[in-house]
């Protein structure tokens, strides 16, 4: 079994880290919950998931392993206070573009705790997993051009604009070269 940790610290010093799903099965609901309330278009008409409780038991079902894609990470304080989510995502527009393999997708962060790089984290940690998976090429879409700016900012560059579900998304893409 593979096991992954990242150790980092908040603003005000609270120990936090991150760690893959399987391992802190706990945070089950609060993934599910932060996750279907940021993208519940794309949960329903592209994963056929309907409620934050079918996107639970989706990842009791099919993302409780660590050796290989999909993997869901998880941010939290010591204390256990959840932080935010990201997945390391097979297909992440599986009706739209099953062609491509190995998205960052799903990264959002607890409103309260943003801005204190618990996203820079997550980002940092999908990146070092792919690269132990040995995968070579990671894609990810978002509708902001801020949040494309600040992927660049980590090395990803733009592959074209997308469109998702009608809407206009940027495409990018990660050459997955050192963790
Ligand atoms: C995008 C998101 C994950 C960032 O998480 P975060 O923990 O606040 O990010 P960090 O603290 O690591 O900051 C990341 C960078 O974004 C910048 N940033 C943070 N909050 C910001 C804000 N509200 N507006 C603009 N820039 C912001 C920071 O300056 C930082 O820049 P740096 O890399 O030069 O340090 C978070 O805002 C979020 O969950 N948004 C909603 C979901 C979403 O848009 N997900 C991404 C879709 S792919």
């Amino acid at each position: 079994m593979y096991s992954f940790e990242r150790n980092f610290k908040l603003k005000d010093g609270t120990p936090a880290a991150v760690h893959i799903l399987a391992e802190v099965p706990q945070y089950v609901h609060d993934v599910a919950h932060i996750c279907f309330n940021e993208w519940p278009d794309a949960y329903i008409k592209d994963f056929d998931i309907f409620s934050v409780d079918q996107c639970a038991e989706d990842l009791r079902k099919n993302y409780m392993q660590t050796d290989k894609v999909p993997i869901v990470l998880v941010a939290h304080t010591s204390a256990g206070r959840f932080l935010g989510t990201t997945t390391l995502q097979l297909r992440d527009m599986p009706k739209v573009r099953p062609d491509l393999e190995n998205w960052l997708a799903s990264l959002v962060v607890s409103p309260e705790f943003r801005g204190q790089q618990v996203g820079n984290h997550l980002i940092a940690a999908v990146r070092a997993l792919a690269y132990s998976l040995a995968i070579q090429k990671l894609y990810l879409w978002t509708e902001k051009s801020a949040t494309a700016t600040w992927y660049e900012r980590h090395g990803w560059r733009h592959a074209g604009m997308q469109d998702y579900l009608g809407t206009d998304v940027f495409l990018m893409t990660l050459e997955v070269t050192s963790p």
